[in-house]
Order: structure tokens, then C-alpha cells, then sequence
């Protein structure tokens, strides 16, 4: 296993359950909520593992990689994404399922997520390819996996704004 593969296969699920959105009839609003619940939660564990587990050893390995001159750069540009992801599923969450309003927000946070992941993919990830060992990165997808479990009931997740600088200072 590796962390960075991992995080590209739960990058890959999140584009697939927007993807089933669209497919879903409009008027089911009861199979929109059953789907909508499994990516809102996706989405801010994802985001919460990667703040507990990748994001610290990357400040600690990284060197930059890409637009990027530094770790911290990654990082700031990582969480301030996270936390415009998360104000999107918090938004989506205020409306009522089906509605335009609630529509409206969650093409807000499939765009914050789409920018996300690309930026994600092809600066922090391999940063952390270049930097991290196999063994490390082996080691982390196995904790990842596990922390993702833990909380896949949406239990013990923090749907709250980190700040992005406020977590670098917390992690430096
Ligand atoms: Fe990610
Ligand atoms: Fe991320």
C-alpha cells in the first residue's frame, strides 16, 4: 500500500459519487440525501485524515513541489481548500435535499473539491513520493485506512474552519 495511492483512489470515489449524483432522478429526493450523506461524509474525512496524518509529515519531509516553493505553501494552499470544501457541505447541509439552493451548494463544493484534487495531485502528493520512504508511505495508507474507518459514521468528525494558517503554526 501507499498513502499517496490511497488518497487517489478516495479522490477517485469522491468524483464517482458526484458523478452518481447526476444520475440520480431530480424528484428523488430521498436516493439524493442516501447518496448525498456517504459523499458529505467522504469528503470531510478525507480531508480530516489527510490534516492528522499526511499534512503534519509533510511539513516535516517536504521541500516543494510544482508552483510550490515549500511544504508550508502546500500545506497553507491544502487546508484553506479543505476548509471551502467543508463550508460547502455545510451549505448544502442547510437546505433541503433536491432543492436549487441545496443543488447550488453542492456544485460549490464539487468545484472546491475538483480544484483541490488536482492541486493536491500534482503538488503535495508528489512531494511526499519524492520526500517520504516506501516503508513510511506504506505504513501511513494502513493508518489512514484505519482512521477512516473509525469515522465513517461521521463520529468524531469536526465539520468546523481550521484556518489554514492557524493549523501550519499548530504543525510546524
Ligand atoms: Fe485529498
Ligand atoms: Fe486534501
Amino acid at each position: 500500500m501507499d498513502i499517496c495511492d490511497y488518497i487517489l483512489h478516495d479522490h477517485d470515489e469522491q468524483r464517482r459519487l458526484f458523478a452518481i449524483l447526476d444520475e440520480v432522478p431530480r424528484e428523488d429526493a430521498d436516493a439524493l440525501g442516501a447518496i448525498w450523506g456517504r459523499l458529505a461524509n467522504l469528503l470531510e474525512v478525507h480531508a480530516q485524515a489527510e490534516e492528522e496524518l499526511f499534512y503534519p509529515r509533510l511539513l516535516q519531509v517536504g521541500k516543494g513541489e510544482g508552483d510550490k516553493d515549500s511544504a508550508e505553501d502546500e500545506t497553507l494552499d491544502a487546508v484553506e481548500d479543505h476548509d471551502d470544501i467543508r463550508e460547502g457541505v455545510r451549505a448544502a447541509e442547510a437546505h433541503e435535499v433536491g432543492t436549487q439552493d441545496w443543488w447550488d451548494a453542492v456544485y460549490a463544493a464539487r468545484k472546491a473539491n475538483d480544484d483541490h484534487m488536482g492541486e493536491e495531485e500534482r503538488e503535495a502528493l508528489p512531494d511526499f513520493r519524492h520526500h517520504a520512504s516506501a516503508q513510511e508511505r506504506h505504513d501511513m495508507a494502513v493508518r489512514f485506512a484505519v482512521y477512516e474507518a473509525k469515522h465513517a459514521d461521521g463520529r468524531g468528525v469536526d465539520a468546523s474552519e481550521r484556518g489554514a494558517q492557524a493549523y501550519v503554526d499548530a504543525h510546524s
